[in-house]
This record gives C-alpha cells, structure tokens and sequence, in this order.
C-alpha cells in the first residue's frame, strides 16, 4: 500500500512540475500592466481592481499587451491562526482568490506584493520565514506574479540572494507559474544573479517620482536619473531577464501618491512621452500607475501608442545601447528582429536644439527606410543621417530598415 501510494505521490508531484514553466521562460516579453502604489498607495480594495480590470478591457490596453495588475504594499491583513498571510478584511472581504477569478475572466493577470524580510517597506506583513507557506498561499488565490521587495532586509548581497533564491523555490514549488519580480532597488547589482536564483526582472533604481530630474536633490528618481542608472545596464537585458525601471508615471501630473514626494512636482506630456520612448527603447517592463478610469486622450496617445508598444515587446529581446552620450543629448539604438533597428534621439537639455545623426557613426552604415513610431508616418525612404528641431526633454523614435 506505501509503496503504491509513494508511486501515486511521485506521479502526481511530476505531473504539477511538467506543467510549469521553466522559471527563464515565464515573462518572455517585459511584462505589461498597471500597479497600485503609486497613485493609490494603500486606498486601494477589491472594488478598485475590478473597476481597473474593467477599465483595462474597456479602454483597449489589455489588447494593447497591458495583461497584468500588480497589487503593490499594503493589501495585507496579517496571519490567520495558522500562520496563512491574509488580506485586509475590510480592503479584500472577498478575498484575493475571487479576485483573482474575476481578473482572470477578463484576460488579464494578478500580480500581488511581498517582502525578504519580517515587514514591507509599508511596515505590513511580509514572508522571511514563511516562503514556501506564503508561495503555496498565493498558488491556491491564482496569483500569477510576485513583487519581492527589500525593505528591513540586510545590506549585503549574499544575504538579497539567499533571501531570493529562497521565494523562488518556493514560487517553483507552489505548483503554479507565478513569476519574481527583484525589487532591490538596483543596490546589490541584481542583474547579475537574478537569472541564476529565479528571478525574471530586477529593479535598477530606488522610486521613481514624476519629474524629469532630481533637482532638489532628496533623493528621489526622476525620469532621466532612471534613464542614466540603466542604460549601461542594456547588456543584461535578455528573454526572461529585464531591466525593471520601476513605474511609468504617465498621467500622474503631480498628483501622484509617493511618486509626488521628493520633488515630484509632475511632467510635461514630452517628457512622458520620453519616458514611455526609452522604458521601451531599454526593455522595460511597463507599469502604469495613473487612474485607468479617467484617461486622458494625452494619455492614451503615449500609453496605447502600438508602434512604440512593439519595440518594447519585440522578440529579439535586447535592450538599446547608448552609443551617444553628451551632455545635451543622447543616442540610442536597438536592434529589432528582421534586421531592423530602432533608434532614439532624446534632447536633455532645457531648450529645443536641432540635432543630426549620421547613421554611419552609430553603426548603422547603409540607407535605411524611416518609420517616425510618434508621428505614425514614413519620413525618409533611403536615409544615411537625420537631422532636425528636438523639442526639450523630447525623444524621436525611428524604426530603421
Ligand atoms: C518600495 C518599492 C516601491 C513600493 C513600496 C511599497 O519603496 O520600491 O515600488 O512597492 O516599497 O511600500
């Protein structure tokens, strides 16, 4: 009888493993959706997501690619009796697994929030100690993806890659395909080991706010500092394995929740349009934060902008190199699968300037047909250069073939 049941245990437990996803293959693409924290912080309940998923649908973004919410900090309620993580009863009180039912019915995905350490950066409660409990939690409400975040944890990068490696087993083990986000902030050089614990994207910076640069100088990331922290980081960008520039902050308009701290004054519709341009441009995931409910048609020129939309999901995978770097302005170019190449001209400085690129110099020696992805129209048949009014804090963006 043991060892009839042994054998039955054994084939049940390999049938669960052969239908998950190798851990490199559960985000092929960066992973597209909205997020909770940025504008709603802890406001947030299960009316709010399903009103977002609706919206979601409604608005075209989940056919535009955007398939995932993220619930970020503070959804949680503590432990029941017998240790299992809760939500906040008041937030939640149909639970998680009926709202993860309802966003599935929709197409799209969840997403849900947790820390390497005894609190989250919110001070609620997090999984040290509890990881395969926790993971086994989240396989039972359907969740599909999990943020790990770093707060209260040890400085040192052993410690951030056991801890890692630790959910990540855990997640292997649930039984479902639930994919890791690293959120580390950039601080342990998470590119280099997140692929080997089984993560598939890493933070590059602390929070982004919504502003251009950190003028005041608190601390706080604007849309440029995000830029210049990861683009040396392009060459980790691969399948499975992104550079997670945290949220875009399209739409906030300064009334952002945590985003509007530390000189988070807002943005102009350029500069978010640059930051859409070059989260695609490096292999961002996306993340939007704003209120779906209430788009703007500003909003949606950016954010439901196909042609940009495609370079950041393109299939080869690799993240732009910045072979220009002045100091009024940059150069970016990617390559794109068919032998096509996207490139980005973002003016930093304060004041529209005309700027050329000669193609030969950023390694693209030949006559190329050019596709404007903003203004949505060819502009050049056989180019060898551009040149041209940048507006300030703008980014061209120009398919090359
Ligand atoms: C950290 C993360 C943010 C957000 C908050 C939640 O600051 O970097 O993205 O998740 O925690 O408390």
């Amino acid at each position: 009888m043991k060892k009839v049941l042994t054998i039955l245990f054994s084939a049940l437990s390999l049938s669960a493993a052969a239908q998950q996803t190798p851990r490199n293959q559960l985000t092929p693409t960066p992973p597209m959706g909205w997020m909770t924290w940025n504008l709603f912080k802890g406001d947030i309940n299960e009316q709010l997501i399903r009103e977002t998923a609706d919206a979601m649908v409604e608005n075209g973004l989940r056919d535009a690619g955007y398939k995932y919410i993220f619930i970020d900090d503070l959804w949680q309620g503590g432990r029941d009796m017998h240790n299992n993580i809760i939500p906040n009863p008041k937030k939640f009180p149909s639970g998680i697994k009926a709202l993860a039912d309802y966003v599935h019915s929709k197409g799209l995905k969840l997403g849900i929030y947790s820390d390497a350490a005894q609190l989250t950066c919110a001070g609620a409660t997090a999984s040290l100690g509890f990881e395969e409990q926790d993971a086994r939690t989240f396989a039972s409400w359907d969740i599909d993806y999990l943020k790990y975040d770093y707060c209260n944890a040890p400085e040192d990068s052993a410690t951030a890659r056991r801890r890692y490696k630790r959910m990540a087993d855990a997640l292997q083990n649930s039984g479902r395909d639930i994919a890791l986000g690293v959120c580390e902030w950039g601080q342990r050089q998470a590119e280099e080991w997140c692929e080997s614990v089984g993560g598939q994207l890493w933070r590059t910076t602390y929070d982004v706010r919504d502003m251009w640069k950190d003028i005041v100088h608190q601390g706080g990331m604007g849309i440029l500092d995000i830029i210049n922290i990861t683009a040396p980081l392009a060459p980790y960008a691969r399948h499975g394995q992104w550079p997670d520039m945290d949220m875009l902050v399209i739409g906030l308009n300064g009334n952002g929740g945590p985003s509007s701290d530390l000189g988070g004054v807002g943005c102009t519709y350029t500069e978010y349009q640059t930051q859409m341009s070059m989260w695609c441009m490096l292999c961002s995931p996306l993340a939007l934060t704003n209120d779906l409910r209430k788009l703007t048609d500003e909003d949606r020129r950016i954010i439901l902008n196909k042609e940009i939309i495609a370079i950041n999901q393109d299939k080869l995978g690799k993240a732009a190199t910045r072979v220009v770097n002045e100091k009024d302005y940059q150069v970016f170019v990617r390559p794109l699968s068919g032998n096509r190449h996207a490139v980005a001209v973002m003016n930093t400085a304060d004041k529209a300037q005309k700027l050329s690129v000669i193609f030969k110099n950023i390694g693209l020696d030949g006559k190329y047909k050019m596709r404007d992805v903003w203004q949505h129209k060819d502009i050049a048949k056989k180019a060898n250069k551009w040149s041209g009014n940048v507006d300030a804090h703008e980014t061209k963006v120009w398919v090359l073939e």
